[in-house]
């Protein structure tokens, strides 16, 4: 079994580029097969969800080349079948997306129940509140989902009675081909919507108000079956690099990020006391007072402060002067990471939806497990800050939304190493 292990303590320092958004790529991808053609994607980020994604389509038929630096060119046209059940599709919580593919494409689908960060419920009734909405009629039976539009999708007024990044995304996808206009009321606002908004219009679709909460898509019968297109930046990696240099007293540049993406996490590291300057493209973290101030977080749909820096920003706050809460509002039981902190020394009070974070203790290293994707990640930070060795297993949660995680930290001065138990 692989494992991080992490000599501690370390001060960050240097540069770090920001790769593609997983979440951004996710939606992207799937969305390639709404219309046979070719397609020339890049800023693709080299992870394990991507590499599943891969799997899915070329099990069906579908080419799939890499090239250098993070580009693929994906030839959706071999496609011929609507039923994507095979095993990988259980391995992440994106494969929902393909049912909204599936039905622009063939007016059908059947899909495997997703799979995904394990940290409590993650229900799709929105989902296919969308779907019938657009008159498909859906079954859910033997871990599958069975959706079709005998008469055609036709557009319609959805509201979402919660933000929901997956039910947006797969409305959107749904929506393009039908006939008709659709209105998302109550729309998720983040940063990969209005990714995919962008990719799905450079096909031709007609989208507009992404990255506002009423998402307006007039349906075309047809979209290009051509197009290239630039993935964004992960916001979720460049915070995480962003809270790495503030919780080690480091002195980092990251490069490759959209500011206005990291407003959130930027004014709360700001309110504790942390330096930061802001470029066009980078974000220059730097020692400024020290101990650190104690924050209140609560976390929302964006713009609010991300649940995916939720697990992070724990382990920043165990370094912080006093006691620091973090409620979370969108998965109401993320608090797997605590116990792993506390286990590092950190004295952290869980009462879902709270976490009352009591700073100051120093960390020791132990050896910790990683329960999903940011946890993993909060617990490296927990490992430069620790005095001693860290050992991390659960290395597969991190590598399904870290690219080459390891040699980023080392650049930057990090004792960390992979080894293979
Ligand atoms: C996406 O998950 C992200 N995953 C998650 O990131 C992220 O935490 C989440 O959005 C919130 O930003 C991907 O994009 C692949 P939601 P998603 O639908 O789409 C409720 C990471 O670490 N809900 O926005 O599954 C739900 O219970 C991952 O990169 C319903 O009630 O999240 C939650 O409380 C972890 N019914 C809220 O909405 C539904 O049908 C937001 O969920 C769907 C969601």
């Amino acid at each position: 079994m692989e494992k991080l292990i992490i000599q501690g303590p370390s001060s960050l320092a240097g540069n770090v580029f920001v790769g593609g958004f997983k979440n951004a790529a996710v939606a992207v991808l799937p969305a390639t097969i709404i219309q046979a053609g070719v397609y020339n994607l890049e800023n693709i980020p080299d992870i394990t969800d991507i590499d599943c994604i891969e799997t899915i389509f070329t099990k069906k038929g579908m080419e799939w080349k890499h090239h250098s630096n993070n580009t693929v060119t994906i030839d959706t046209r071999a496609l011929a079948t609507h039923d994507f059940t095979d095993d990988e599709m259980s391995n992440i919580r994106a494969s929902i997306y393909f049912a909204g593919a599936l039905l622009s494409r063939f007016g059908k689908a059947v899909v495997a129940l997703p799979g995904g960060c394990n940290f409590g419920e993650r229900p799709i009734d929105l989902h296919i509140k969308g779907f019938e909405a657009l008159g498909a009629v859906v079954r859910q039976e033997y871990g599958k989902l069975f959706v079709e539009a005998p008469n055609g999708l036709k557009g319609a007024s959805i509201y979402l009675d919660t933000v929901s990044v997956g039910a947006t995304v797969n409305i959107m996808l749904a929506a393009v081909r039908a006939t008709g206009s659709t209105t998302i009321e109550n729309a998720a606002k983040e940063p990969h919507i209005v990714d995919l908004a962008n990719f799905l219009n450079n096909m031709g679709a007609k989208i507009r108000g992404a990255g506002t909460d009423v998402i307006k898509i007039t349906g075309v019968s047809e979209l290009k079956g051509h197009t290239s297109y630039t993935i964004i930046q992960d916001m979720i990696e460049a915070g995480t690099f962003m809270i790495a240099a503030a919780a080690t007293r480091g002195n980092v540049f990251i490069r490759n990020v959209i500011p206005k993406h990291m407003e959130s996490l930027t004014a709360k590291l700001e309110e504790m006391g942390v330096g930061i300057d802001t470029g066009d493209d980078y974000i220059h973290v730097f020692p400024k007072e020290w101990p650190l101030g104690r924050a209140v977080i609560k976390t929302m749909p964006y713009p609010g402060f991300p649940t995916d820096l939720h697990p992070q920003m724990a382990t920043l706050l165990t370094q912080a002067q006093g006691d620091s809460t973090i409620k979370e509002t969108v998965w109401l039981t993320r608090f797997q990471y605590a116990n792993e902190l506390n286990r590092m020394g950190a004295n952290i009070d869980v009462n879902c939806p709270v976490a009352v974070i009591h700073g100051g203790e120093g960390l020791t290293g132990a050896p910790v497990s990683a329960s999903d994707l940011r946890a993993g990640a909060a617990l490296v930070i927990a490992g430069l800050c620790a005095q001693g060795t860290t050992a991390i297993s659960g290395v597969k949660y991190i590598d399904r939304g870290y690219e080459n995680l390891v040699d980023k930290f080392k650049h930057l001065g990090a004792d960390i190493e992979r080894v293979d138990d």
